[in-house]
């Protein structure tokens, strides 16, 4: 008899969600099997779980499209529950490389799928995006908003798994599903030891501002000013990484303790806050007490001027709410990146 509530195996969990989202799933006394294969990612953050956990982690470097790799991790551990983070996730690269995006976030996830229901393994838990909604016609989106067409191979995929996953759930008997559609997620674990590692130029906001405040970068470009919002910059709905962890906890819950109402199921996983860039911006340099560079630029093509969510579906179900507050979140950023730079 062990003293685990259950398995959950994490494919990506070496990821910056999948870090976060492996240590909330252990503290909440889950047994946990990490998989990656370090594509976008550094060993370093597998040692980043192992010492806030305080104890060794179960670790396997392994490829997900792979089948034959992924067959002996479903061979060796008998998990109930995957959480699929493993994908490619940069929106500019998908336009230049869509085979890329397509093989490896299609396969990857086909092949958990497959052995899913072969091992007769029930719950399947997938990283969604509120990307779905698109420039939504109605603010803030709830769950029943009518998708846009995708804008870019990244943001079909997440359409298509959607489905995939309705479709399965609805085909095989012992497969259930549960989408989470993430915000914006921002910020680290309050230990400092696991955060977002971006490779090269960071693409999303806030990990190009914490490495303008390390000087990095020169200056942040603030896409547009001239949006219809209040002070025309873009809204977001930004979700700490810590709450958002918690989030999946909550979904791993409901799916191994049989509380879904339905085999497939979607949700919202924001704060339900619009705040804008130059908000977010400013709000990190008080936080930090610190002055950063900024100037506007010309719109990113592709950026909706705002989304945000309605969460009343997951606080009501999942029972979860964002918890963590603006400035902590902006304050543990920067103190992640501090950590990764050496800066006292
Ligand atoms: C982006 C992706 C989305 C993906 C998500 C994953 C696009 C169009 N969307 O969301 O599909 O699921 O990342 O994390 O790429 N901004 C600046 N200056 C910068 C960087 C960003 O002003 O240097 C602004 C953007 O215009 C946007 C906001 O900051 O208004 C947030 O941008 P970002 O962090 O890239 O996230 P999204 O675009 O919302």
């Amino acid at each position: 008899m062990s003293n685990f509530k259950d398995t959950v195996l994490v494919s990506g969990g070496a990821g910056y969600i999948g870090t976060h989202t492996a240590v909330a799933l252990m503290e909440a006394g889950y047994r946990v099997v990490i998989i990656d294969n370090f594509s976008n990612s550094e060993p370093s953050a597998i040692e980043g779980v192992k010492q806030i956990v305080g104890h060794d982690v179960i670790f396997e470097q392994v490829d997900t499209c792979r089948t034959d790799e992924l067959r002996r991790v479903f061979e060796r551990y008998d998990f109930s529950t995957v959480i699929h983070f493993a994908a490619y996730k940069a929106v500019g690269e998908s336009m230049d490389e869509p085979l890329k995006y397509y093989m490896n976030n299609l396969l990857s996830y086909m092949n958990i799928l497959e052995l899913m229901k072969e091992f007769k393994r029930p719950n399947v838990l997938f990283s969604s995006s509120a990307t779905v909604y698109g420039d939504a016609d109605v603010l803030p989106v709830t769950e029943n908003t009518p998708r846009k067409p995708a804008t870019s191979p990244y943001g079909n995929t997440k359409q298509m798994a959607e489905d995939i996953l309705r479709d399965c759930c609805a085909a095989y008997e012992g497969m259930y599903g549960i989408a989470l559609r993430y915000f914006n997620p921002i910020g680290a674990h309050p230990s400092a030891l696991i955060g977002e590692l971006p490779r090269g130029v960071p693409n999303n906001l806030l990990p190009y501002v914490t490495q303008t405040a390390a000087g990095i970068r020169e200056c942040i470009s603030i896409f547009g000013n001239d949006y219809d919002t209040e002070d025309g910059t873009c809204l977001r709905d930004y979700i700490d990484v810590v709450d958002l962890a918690a989030a999946h906890v909550a979904a791993v819950d409901r799916m191994t303790e049989k509380k879904m109402k339905t085999k497939y199921e979607i949700f919202n996983v924001g704060t339900g806050r619009p705040v804008s860039v130059l908000e977010l911006v400013t709000r990190f340099e008080k936080a930090n007490n610190l002055k950063l560079n900024y100037r506007f630029a010309p719109r990113r093509e592709g950026d909706v001027p705002a989304v945000w969510a309605d969460t009343a579906l997951a606080n009501k179900e999942l029972g979860w709410v964002a918890a963590r507050d603006l400035d902590d979140t902006l304050r543990s950023a920067w103190a992640w990146e501090k950590h990764l730079r050496g800066i006292k």
